[in-house]
């Protein structure tokens, strides 16, 4: 028995044995994702000395500036994840398209959606950023996916995780049977079990929102935000903190870890744009995460797990984190006032 606890690999092949007819295929992806996350994470750590932290002069399918980093973390999962056999086909935050699986190489029977690097914009200033990704089954095995593949509600993932490089460069993942968080040991180079069965408290009082755009909010947001400053002098009894790291994985990473709740909600400036996070690669598996983790996650009017996708690249208002604050909320956009 080894000393340094239970690996990704050693987690990912006994729960597969819960599945005595499973094929080994999605414990080889999810293998591979770990190493991609690795290496990642290496070239995370060097980029202030290596100078790949800055921008690389082009723009993504979104309209937004890319970092050197977007694109190499983007290039590091499909190199790693495209030639072991167990995807069919991928998409990508920096790419317009379906990206598919070489012909030279075998086909899977998984599709895969990922944020390479999510909260890029704090690369300069050091503060955590991290990959997202989400795991589908192909619907059709005999011909290319093509992007009908992936318009599949969140509640067809059947794995969805992220990882989050800060101090500690930290993996979460659920298979849909409880949330679990693995520590990188960098002196082995392994993913180690550290955190079992994540739950997310039921009551917090701390909220995170971009509070910037306040003056562009609709009122059930307005209302919530308004009684969580008004804190034990208003009707919530109780003084709220507020926090924006300005990357999802590291709010949602805090949520799993002490509660809370976190809003990048539908607002006018936003509006024709359906919201600003991604519905496939951002709010699905963020969405999966946290209800498997006892909290709830919602458009404010809808459940996100629930929505029917149209396009790769849709964005959607999210609120997610404790059950009881996004209830509220959800009350709230039934009854705006
Ligand atoms: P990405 O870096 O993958 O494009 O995503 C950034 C997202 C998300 O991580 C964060 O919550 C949000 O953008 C921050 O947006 P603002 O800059 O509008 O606060
Ligand atoms: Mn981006
Ligand atoms: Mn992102
Ligand atoms: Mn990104």
């Amino acid at each position: 028995m080894s000393t340094i606890g239970k690996t990704l690999n050693q987690f990912i092949i006994e729960s597969q044995r819960a599945f005595p007819d499973a094929s080994g295929d999605l414990s080889g992806l999810l293998n591979d994702i770990g190493v991609a996350c690795k290496q990642i994470a290496h070239l995370v750590t060097r980029s202030g000395i290596s100078g790949l932290g800055g921008y690389a002069e082009t723009h993504n399918v979104q309209g937004e500036p890319q970092k050197q980093l977007d694109i190499l973390s983007h290039d590091i999962f499909v190199q790693q994840l495209g030639w072991t056999g167990h995807l069919a086909a991928m998409i990508s935050e920096e790419i317009e398209d379906v990206i598919s699986i070489p012909t030279r190489y075998p086909r899977g029977q998984y599709l895969l959606a990922f944020d390479p690097l999510d909260g890029s914009s704090n690369l300069d200033v050091n503060v955590s950023v991290g990959s997202i990704f989400s795991i589908l089954r192909c619907p059709d095995s005999t011909t290319q996916p093509g992007m009908k593949a992936f318009l599949q509600p969140g509640t067809a993932q059947v794995c969805a995780g992220f990882t989050v490089y800060g101090p500690a460069t930290v993996l979460v993942l659920t298979l849909g049977n409880g949330v679990h968080g693995f520590t990188l040991d960098r002196d082995v180079g392994e993913f180690i079990l550290t955190h079992p069965n994540l739950r997310i408290p039921q009551q917090t009082a701390e909220f995170a929102i971009n509070m910037s755009n306040q003056r562009h909010w609709d009122s059930p947001v307005e209302k919530y935000i308004g009684e969580c400053l008004a804190g034990a002098d208003g009707v919530r009894e109780k003084n709220f903190n507020l926090r924006w790291v300005a990357s999802m994985v590291a709010e949602v990473y805090r949520i799993l870890m002490r509660g809370g709740v976190f809003l990048y909600p539908i607002d006018e400036r936003i509006r024709q744009q359906g919201g600003r996070l991604r519905l496939l690669y951002e709010a699905n598996p963020m969405s999966f995460i946290v209800e498997q983790a006892g909290g709830l996650s919602s458009t404010g009017e809808q459940r996100i797990l629930e929505l029917m996708p149209t396009e790769l690249h849709q964005r959607v208002p999210v609120i997610l984190g404790s059950s009881a604050e996004v209830a509220r909320l959800i009350r709230y956009h039934q009854k705006p006032e």
